[in-house]
C-alpha cells in the first residue's frame, strides 16, 4: 500500500503558492505500536484557515510550526486500523489533527482524540457539529454574552464559525448584522439565515455603513477577521461593549502579525472589552452544545454550509479558498472513503 502526502517544502510568504508543497508517495508505517498508539487511515480533512499559521516560522503560533519536508497538519477525521490504546479499537472513527497523508502513527497521549459516535457522519462531525460551529457557540455565547435585543455584528459572516456565531445571536433575541465578501453571500445571510442586515465590505465603507445600521452601537462584536473591519467596529462601539477575538483572517498572509486597534481610548471612554478564546478552552462542554446545535438544526433555527470536495491531489488548491473567499461554508476535504 502507498501512503500518499503533501508536505510542506517552503514556508509561504504572503499568499500561498504551489511551490509551498510537495507531493511525495512513500510506504505505510510498518512497525510495532507502542503504548497508546495508533495506527490509522485518514478520510477527511477540515482546511481551517489557522493551519496558514502553522505554515510560517516558529515564534507566534499556538502549535510548533510544522517543520520543512513533514506532511501539512489539519485537522482531520480517520478511521483506526490498528491499535495499542485501550481506548481506541480498529474500525473506530475519530477526531484527532493529523497530516496531509493516508496512514499515519499518532500518539493518543500527545494529539487529542476523540471517538465519533457511530450514528453520525464524518461530515456532520467535522462540519455541522465540528470545531468550527463549536466555536462560533462558545465564542458568541461565553465570551460575546449576547441578551435580548442586543446589536451584535460578525465579521467573515458567511463562514463556517461566523454563520453560526450569528445565528445564535439572532436565537438569542438580538439584532444581527454580518459582514462578508459579496451580494450573494450577504443575501444568503439575511434571506436564509434571517439576519437582519448584511454589509457587503468588498464594496461599502464599513465604519461608514455600521455607522447608518448601529446608531446606539454595537453592543457585541465577534471578530474573525482582524484588520480594517476591527477598527470600523471598535469605532462604532456601544459603552459596555463587548469585542470577541475569534481570528485574524486578513493578517494570516502577511509576514508579521498585524497591528492592533489603533485607537484604544475608544475603548477606555466605552469601558468596552475585548477578549480572545480559544474553542479547546470549552471542551468540556462540547456535548451540551452538539446538543443544542443538533436541537437548532432539526428545528430549522440554524442553517449550516457544508463545502465538501474530494481528492488528495487538490489539497494545496482547495485550501487556498479560505483566503479568497471562495469557500461556501466549512471546507472539507474527503481523501478516503469512509
Ligand atoms: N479562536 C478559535 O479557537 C478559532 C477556531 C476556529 C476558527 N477560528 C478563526 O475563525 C475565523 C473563520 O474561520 P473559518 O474556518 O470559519 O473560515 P471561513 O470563515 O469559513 O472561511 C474564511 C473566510 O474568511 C474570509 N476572508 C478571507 N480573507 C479575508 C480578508 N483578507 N478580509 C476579510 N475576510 C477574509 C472569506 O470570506 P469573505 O468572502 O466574507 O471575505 C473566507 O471565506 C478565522 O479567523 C479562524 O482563524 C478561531
Amino acid at each position: 500500500m502507498i501512503n500518499r502526502q503533501w508536505l510542506l517544502a517552503s514556508r509561504p510568504e504572503g499568499s500561498i503558492e504551489d511551490t509551498n508543497f510537495s507531493y511525495k508517495e512513500c510506504e505505510v508505517p510498518n512497525r510495532e505500536l507502542k503504548p497508546n498508539e495508533i495506527l490509522v487511515k485518514n478520510l477527511l480533512f477540515l482546511c481551517a484557515p489557522t493551519m496558514r499559521n502553522w505554515m510560517s516560522p516558529p515564534g507566534n503560533s499556538l502549535y510548533p510550526s510544522i517543520p520543512l519536508g513533514s506532511p501539512i497538519m489539519a485537522p482531520a477525521i480517520a478511521v483506526v486500523i490498528e491499535s495499542a490504546s485501550a481506548e481506541y479499537a480498529p474500525g473506530d472513527r475519530v477526531s484527532t489533527r493529523a497530516g496531509w497523508q493516508d496512514y499515519e502513527i499518532l500518539s493518543t497521549d500527545l494529539v487529542p482524540v476523540g471517538k465519533i459516535p457511530d450514528e453520525m457522519t464524518s461530515v456532520d462531525a467535522m462540519g455541522k457539529f465540528g470545531l468550527n460551529s463549536l466555536t462560533g457557540y462558545f465564542g458568541m455565547l461565553e465570551v460575546g454574552q449576547p441578551k435580548e435585543n442586543d446589536v451584535v455584528v460578525v465579521s467573515g459572516a458567511a463562514g463556517a464559525t461566523g454563520s453560526v456565531a450569528a445565528q445564535i445571536a439572532r436565537i438569542k433575541g438580538c439584532r444581527v448584522i454580518g459582514i462578508a465578501g459579496g451580494d450573494q453571500k450577504c443575501r444568503w445571510l439575511t434571506e436564509e439565515c434571517q439576519l437582519d442586515a448584511a454589509v457587503n465590505y468588498k464594496n461599502a465603507t464599513v465604519e461608514e455603513e455600521l455607522r447608518q445600521l448601529c446608531p446606539d452601537g454595537i453592543n457585541v462584536y465577534y471578530d474573525n477577521v482582524g484588520g480594517d473591519i476591527l477598527q470600523a467596529a471598535i469605532e462604532n462601539m456601544a459603552v459596555k461593549g463587548r469585542i470577541v477575538l475569534c481570528g485574524q483572517i486578513s493578517s494570516y498572509n502577511d509576514d508579521k502579525p498585524s497591528e492592533g486597534p489603533r485607537n484604544m481610548m475608544r475603548l477606555i471612554y466605552g469601558s468596552i472589552t475585548m477578549q480572545g478564546f480559544l474553542t479547546r478552552n470549552y471542551t468540556d462542554n462540547f456535548p451540551s452544545a452538539i446538543s443544542n446545535l443538533k436541537t437548532w438544526y432539526e428545528q430549522g433555527k440554524v442553517l449550516f454550509k457544508e463545502d465538501v470536495r474530494e481528492g488528495f491531489e487538490n489539497l494545496p488548491l482547495f485550501y487556498r479558498a479560505l483566503f479568497d473567499g471562495s469557500n461556501d461554508g466549512v471546507l472539507l476535504v474527503q481523501i478516503n472513503s469512509d
